[in-house]
């Protein structure tokens, strides 16, 4: 669907909710092996009010230090656990790239404070491949603004099942979740035990060798 925005793309309930029941068990078992934990801002080491971890090869981390990716999950040390095929298949089918995605960001919206502010992903030497995030559980307000942080914003809601893809003109774009509606979906508390909302990003980290 063409959200009026070039290079911004919104699919609305892409995966279907069969796929999504199968992804959420996915995701508990990773988070079994890699626990989401929450991360503290640069400089200030002030906590997020959402927690975090990763799939894939590469994990985006933010801590007093800065931003940045690492291989192993900050406290365990361990690699992150693998992005499940399901998740590389979304990948083929809307991003149709040669380089698979390196990252798998999993935010967890799991306090009904819970939100994101206006940001851009640039942390990526490859920004010339879209982002693509999958909305799981709850719905949120996201919000789009322009290439600089005083452009004006506008905001949408993304459901369970609805994938996002940043790319092109829009890669770069500021963006941020307001909050989320709690209540909406019940996807997460069957499996586990909590509602809230899951975002999967999928990025693509370095350049092609
Ligand atoms: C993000 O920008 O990393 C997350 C966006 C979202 O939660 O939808
Ligand atoms: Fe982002």
């Amino acid at each position: 669907m063409e959200t009026g925005i070039e290079g911004l793309h919104l699919y609305p309930g892409q995966v279907s909710a069969t796929h999504q029941r199968r992804l959420v068990a996915a995701l508990a078992e990773a988070m079994r092996a890699a626990p989401p934990y929450r991360p503290r801002m640069p400089r200030t080491g002030k906590p997020w009010s959402i927690r975090q971890t990763n799939l894939g090869p590469l994990g985006w981390l933010s801590s007093p230090e800065g931003y940045g990716y690492g291989p192993v999950h900050p406290l365990t040390q361990e690699p992150w656990p693998a992005i499940p095929q399901l998740l590389l298949d979304l990948w083929q089918e809307n991003i149709k790239s040669l380089q698979g995605p390196e990252c798998c960001l999993v935010n967890l919206y799991d306090s009904p404070k819970a939100r994101m502010g206006l940001h851009q992903d640039r942390d990526e030497a490859a920004l010339d491949t879209p982002v693509l995030s999958l909305s799981l559980g709850d719905t949120c307000v996201f919000r789009v603004g322009g290439l600089a942080r005083s452009d004006p914003t506008s905001s949408f809601k993304l459901a369970s099942g609805d994938v996002l893809v940043l790319g092109g003109p829009a890669r770069l774009r500021f963006h941020g979740v307001d909050r989320i509606v709690p209540g909406s979906s019940r996807l997460l508390d069957d499996t586990l035990g909590h509602g809230g909302r899951i975002n999967l990003t999928l990025r693509r980290v370095t350049k092609p060798a």
